[in-house]
């Protein structure tokens, strides 16, 4: 009887196709609509959502979701509608007060669209508004996750237009040079981009402003070459500025060499907000190979190339210059499916209950992000997150830390003097308890551990959020040195004598070479755990250096 009352209360999640020109996403995929389902939502999808991303009505259906046969159904059935692209005009005509809607809105490109829906007294989660400097919204992160279909089908629609092999070949046929790449900006796409060039065997380059992403570049096998200027190019949160003029000509005469010897220039530089920066020119690409090709992901944005014609692909001076604006969506199979997912992972935050219905809880700072219209009211744009997974400048920490309350306690903040006296009491009546009967032996060892755990524990509260992975890896290294000093124990007869008669076990036989050779064998891996441990994490470190 409960089941049922639960399934006749929970939401029920639409999605409708996509009616914006060329668009072949569909919002949600039937692997995501059974864990949909399992959080206690009904799915339901328009018939033929999903043909053009391979995703078929009987496939949603095979998983638990219901068919129906038009938008106007499905927009009128629906509590919560997920979408790709922002509705036109008539699809919010459709919408009823108190629906919910979740998809790409782009609140300050479309201001009008922000009126139509705020009148219609809906709750509107904009996808593109999520704070990203937040290192728990990363798996909500649509944009980054569009960004990197993209910037790999950049270079799969370069390869597509180049009459050559991207790696180097020798063959019975003659000798043939790897192909090279220059990739203008190294941000999410740029960075997918240069992996997957890589990863055909071309030869691949890269600049950007930012000259913290140096690493990155190499470390996805690209190698990255700087403008011989010095200026800083960080604008905050991981985005660029706009750079000086004597920096831009050093850029340009730096590009115009590339242009001379590359054979394929991917370009995706953009600061958000501001058009595109132009860094191809003609007279570059005239001095390009006949051949040659250069895909202008920032086309939308009024290109990077001056010879852009966005939407189409054109032949200028015997260059090839792809504009498609719809890259993300030439997979459409792979981008629904991960955008789905981020979809998924906000649906979770947003129902933490599990009982099919939303909450949008306007305290969770990814929740406010997000929300640019709540039950009718814009509240677009959100103040700044709190907690920021890139340290936050001294001044903007302090004032932060002011307008936190006083009572209660976070990360980095102390506990109160009543929370410590409970602490301290329960700890004291515990090691008594302890001291009287447990075996002397065992009160040294629990000392430590105790010890243990609590500077482990003053050490890993006080690490920024951005600095948890690399934390985890040294971590990874440290237990090693740990597992090498059991092991040297092991390998010690004469001192382990003592602690075997310890613990009474003295009298065991001890087959020396055996554990010797075992233990000179998890010596050598844990060696390569504990030294490859500190490398990666002084890799990752440096990426957090400028
Ligand atoms: P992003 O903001 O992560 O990366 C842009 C990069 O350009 C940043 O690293 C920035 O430092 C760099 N940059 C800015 N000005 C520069 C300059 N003057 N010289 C060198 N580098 C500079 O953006 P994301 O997500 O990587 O997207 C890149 C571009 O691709 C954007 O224009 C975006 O709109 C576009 N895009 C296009 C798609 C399509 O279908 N054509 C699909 C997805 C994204």
């Amino acid at each position: 009887m409960q089941t049922q009352n639960a399934s006749e209360t929970a939401q029920r999640i639409g999605v409708p196709r996509e009616l914006f020109p060329l668009e072949k996403r569909v919002a949600t995929v039937p692997e995501v609509v059974e864990k949909l389902i399992k959080l206690g939502f009904k799915v339901a999808v328009e018939s033929g959502a999903g043909d053009a991303a391979h995703c078929s009505d009987d496939a949603y259906r095979a998983v638990g979701a219901e068919v129906l046969p038009d938008a106007k159904t499905l927009w009128a059935q629906s509590d919560i509608v997920f979408k790709v692209r922002a509705p036109s005009a008539d699809e919010v005509a459709l919408m009823h007060p108190g629906q919910a809607l979740i998809g790409f809105i782009w609140p300050a490109q479309n201001p009008e669209l922000m009126q139509q829906l705020a009148a219609a007294k809906v709750t509107v989660l904009s996808m593109d508004a999520l704070p990203r400097t937040l290192s728990r919204a990363q798996k909500m992160d649509a944009l980054t996750s569009m960004a990197g279909v993209s910037g790999y089908r950049a270079v799969v629609e370069a390869a597509n237009a180049f009459g050559r092999f991207f790696n180097g070949q020798i063959t019975a046929a003659g000798k043939v040079a790897p192909a090279k790449v220059f990739i203008a900006g190294a941000g999410v796409a740029g960075l997918a981009a240069i992996g997957a060039a890589a990863s055909l065997g071309a030869i691949v380059r890269a600049n950007d402003t930012r000259a913290e992403v140096a690493d990155q570049v190499v470390s996805l096998g690209g190698e990255f070459v700087k403008v011989d200027y010095e200026e800083e190019g960080s604008g905050g949160g991981g985005y660029a500025k706009v750079m000086s003029e004597g920096f831009q000509q050093a850029q340009r005469a730096m590009y115009a060499q590339q242009a001379r010897e590359v054979d394929i220039i991917i370009t995706t530089a953009l600061i958000p907000g501001k058009p595109a920066p132009k860094l191809i020119t003609a007279e570059m690409v005239k001095s390009m190979k006949p051949g040659s090709v250069i895909v202008d992901m920032a086309a939308e944005q009024g290109g990077n190339c001056e010879l852009t014609e966005p939407g189409q692909a054109v032949v200028k001076h015997g260059v090839t210059i792809v504009g498609f604006t719809d890259l993300a969506s030439r997979m459409a199979k792979q981008s629904s499916t991960l955008y789905a997912t981020n979809l998924f992972r906000l649906t979770e935050e947003l129902c933490k209950t599990k009982n099919g219905i939303i909450n949008v809880n306007m305290e969770d700072d990814a929740i406010r992000g997000l929300t640019v219209i709540k039950d009718g009211a814009i509240t677009w744009p959100a103040p700044a997150p709190k907690v920021a997974a890139v340290p936050a400048a001294p001044k903007a920490a302090v004032a932060v830390a002011e307008k936190k309350p006083s009572h209660g306690h976070g990360p980095g903040e102390p506990m109160s003097a009543q929370s410590l006296s409970i602490l301290f009491g329960v700890a004291a009546v515990l090691f008594w308890f302890i001291g009287a009967y447990a075996p002397a032996a065992f009160l040294g060892h629990f000392t430590v551990f105790v010890l243990a755990c609590f500077i482990g524990y003053m050490v890993v509260w006080n690490v920024t959020p951005s600095l948890h992975t690399p934390l985890m890896s040294v971590t990874n290294a440290i237990s090693s040195i740990i597992a090498i000093g059991a092991l040297v124990q092991i390998a010690a007869p004469v001192e382990m004598a003592g602690v075997l008669n310890m613990i009474g076990a003295g009298t065991l036989s001890r087959p020396e070479g055996l554990i010797r050779g075992l233990a000179v064998g998890a010596l050598v891996l844990t060696a390569v755990n504990m030294f490859g441990g500190f490398a990666v994490t002084q890799r990752m470190l440096a990426m957090f250096r400028k």
